[in-house]
């Protein structure tokens, strides 16, 4: 439970027996009585506190009631604090609309009734409290948002640094299998090579091994390339996405059966090998998409530079994501490619008509 501190009320008169008189009415434990004698006074208090309300006295020398009040409202910590005039009966009406206008929110005219002025400011105390709990809760609520916002943007390095260290890995990997054990194979089958042109003629049984060994090595070799190149596609690296898109495009028609017609530009993007990676990644788990769930014969692919951003488009012609589909959380494969473009300020835009197709538009910034 928050405890509302003690609040402070400010009485301004000039008059030593009424600031007296004040002091005795509005005493409690709850509230904290400031005295001042004077506006001049009373703006020193104001710029230094809080107050739930002002009581202030018209006439008094030096600053009057009406200069101390415009003061009061010029000053940023009091401007909206709620300021009472007090004043004799004998001032006329014009002086209460002067107050007003000075920013008063009320005016009550001596002798004062004390259950009425008790009440006045149990009403202006009770707002202010209830404003200060409502500002702490405020406070509180934005701090937690804070917290959030920051958890959020932990979360999404970690994820953002995760999914580079799977690259890396994926990399680093595919390059052992493809030195390593591409350099085995082709080395046994220089040595399969030498043995088969030494066996003596006539040895069938012997021969038609060696053929079948041939048949086998072949098939390793070209199990290797594939293993390795689906790890990460060597082409990405030293050609660029472009010619990376273009190749997977091609895989992809080979694998599925699925007419794949790409227009890419030609000369060099300069992406850089992050962005690239992204842009790569991203297609393929579009491509996966469409194999998965759309149903489609067809996919175009257009890539092109518009001003500095890269936009990729694949379109397919099949059955249409549904707008479910594309808001809901549980879509995690469209979540990640988001994810994966967001550190670049990248979009991913998905757009399906039913019965017509699914839309991806990737865009990344190039600079
Ligand atoms: N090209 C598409 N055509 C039709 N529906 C699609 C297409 N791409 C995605 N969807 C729909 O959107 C859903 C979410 O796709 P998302 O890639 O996020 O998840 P997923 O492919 O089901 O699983 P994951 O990618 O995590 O293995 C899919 O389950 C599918 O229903
Ligand atoms: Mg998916």
């Amino acid at each position: 439970m928050s405890t509302v501190p003690n609040t402070n009320i400010l009485i301004v008169d000039d008059d030593e027996r009424n600031l007296m008189a004040l002091q005795e009415l509005l005493q409690s434990p709850m509230q904290n009585l400031v005295l001042a004698s004077s506006g001049e006074e009373a703006l020193r208090h104001v710029l230094r506190d809080d107050f739930a309300v002002i009581l202030l006295d018209v006439r008094m020398p030096g600053l009057d009631g009406f200069a101390t009040a415009k003061l009061i409202r010029e000053c940023k910590r009091s401007r909206h604090t709620p300021i009472m005039f007090l004043t004799a009966v004998s001032e006329d009406v014009s002086s209460m609309f002067r107050g007003y206008q000075a920013g008063a929110v009320d005016y009550m005219i001596k002798p004062l009734i004390p259950e009425v002025l008790k009440s006045k400011i149990a009403v202006f105390v009770e707002l202010h409290n209830k404003n200060a709990t409502l500002a702490g809760e405020i406070a509180e609520r934005k701090l937690v948002e804070e917290r959030l916002r920051e958890s959020q943007e932990n979360l999404r390095a970690l994820a953002t640094h995760l999914q580079s260290v799977r690259e890396e890995e994926q990399t680093r990997i595919a390059r052992e299998i493809h030195d390593e054990l591409g350099q085995a194979l082709t080395g046994l089958k220089m040595d399969l090579t030498w043995l088969a042109s030494r066996l003596p003629a006539g040895q069938k049984p012997l021969i038609n091994k060696t053929t079948s060994m041939f048949q086998l090595m072949d098939n390793t070799i070209q199990a290797v390339r594939r293993i390795a190149s689906g790890l990460r596609p060597e082409v990405l690296d030293e050609v660029g996405v472009a010619a990376a898109i273009a190749w997977q495009a091609r895989e992809f028609q080979k694998r599925t059966g699925i007419r794949c017609k790409a227009a890419l530009p030609t000369d060099d993007l300069a992406l850089g090998a992050e962005k690239s990676t992204a842009v790569f990644r991203i297609f393929q788990e579009v491509l996966t998409n469409v194999a998965r769930h759309a149903n489609a014969t067809r996919v175009d692919i257009l890539m092109q530079l518009d001003a500095e951003t890269l936009v990729l488009q694949v379109q397919d012609n099949g059955n249409g994501i549904s707008e479910t589909d594309i808001h809901s959380p549980k879509s995690l494969g469209l979540l990640g490619m988001r994810e994966r473009v967001l550190p670049f300020g990248g979009t991913i835009e998905v757009t399906g008509r039913s019965g017509a197709g699914t839309k991806v538009v990737v865009s990344v910034p190039v600079r």
